[in-house]
């Protein structure tokens, strides 16, 4: 069973990847595997609506110039998905939507490729605009026909400056819960 983990922060080593560690911890820790693979300094791009994967279905996106493709065969080859975003302008980061938006095309052009998947968003966040973050990582999901685990608290950390988010104890604890319930949903439906 695998659990691949995509930060979509510019900052690798930010408090989204803080926040990801910890579900993903409580991941390995019930035997899962798990990945991360960090969108920031790669080159990645919105859709450009070709609707070329519709016509194509070869589960793949047809503007192969960056890391989409790439992303989309480890979202294939996983059980469970988890996007990860910062709060930029109270939404997901731009490389983010990039993401969502041409994995998401792709996955509907070729028969629901992520259905049933596992998947779950984690935002951090300075202030505001993190439950917004939180929905759009769910719309995601749920469009995608994946089945989504709930925490204790929506899945947010708060802080700024990178090492921020450790001095936010609910939110670490809504990460715990979140890796464990995933983990449990895993296994029933795995
Ligand atoms: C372009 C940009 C936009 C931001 N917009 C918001 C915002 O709307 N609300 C907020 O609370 N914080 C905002 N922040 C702060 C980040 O969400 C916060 O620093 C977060 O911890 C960053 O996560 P990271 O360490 O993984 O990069 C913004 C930061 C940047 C760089």
């Amino acid at each position: 069973m695998k659990v691949i983990a995509f930060n979509g922060s510019a900052r690798k080593q930010g408090n989204t990847a803080l926040l990801l560690d910890i579900v993903l911890n409580e991941l390995e820790a019930e035997g899962i595997k798990t990945e991360v693979y960090n969108l920031a300094g790669k080159p990645i791009h919105g859709c450009i609506a070709c609707y070329r994967c519709f016509k194509n279905k070869n589960r793949r996106c047809a503007v192969d110039e960056d890391i989409v493709n790439e992303c989309i065969d480890k979202m294939i080859e996983a059980d469970g998905i988890l996007l990860g975003s910062p709060t930029y302008f109270a939404d997901v980061s731009a490389s983010m939507k990039a993401l969502i938006e041409r994995s998401g095309m792709v996955a509907r052009a070729n028969g629901e490729l992520l259905r049933r998947k596992v998947g779950a968003g984690v935002v951090a966040v300075r202030r505001a605009g993190a439950v917004n973050v939180f929905n759009s990582l769910n719309y995601f999901f749920f469009i995608a026909q994946m089945i989504v685990p709930g925490s204790s608290y929506w899945n947010l950390g708060i802080g700024r400056e990178p090492g921020e988010v450790k001095n936010d104890s609910e939110g670490l604890q809504t990460m715990k819960t979140l890796g464990q319930n995933m983990a449990w949903l895993l296994k029933k439906i795995g």
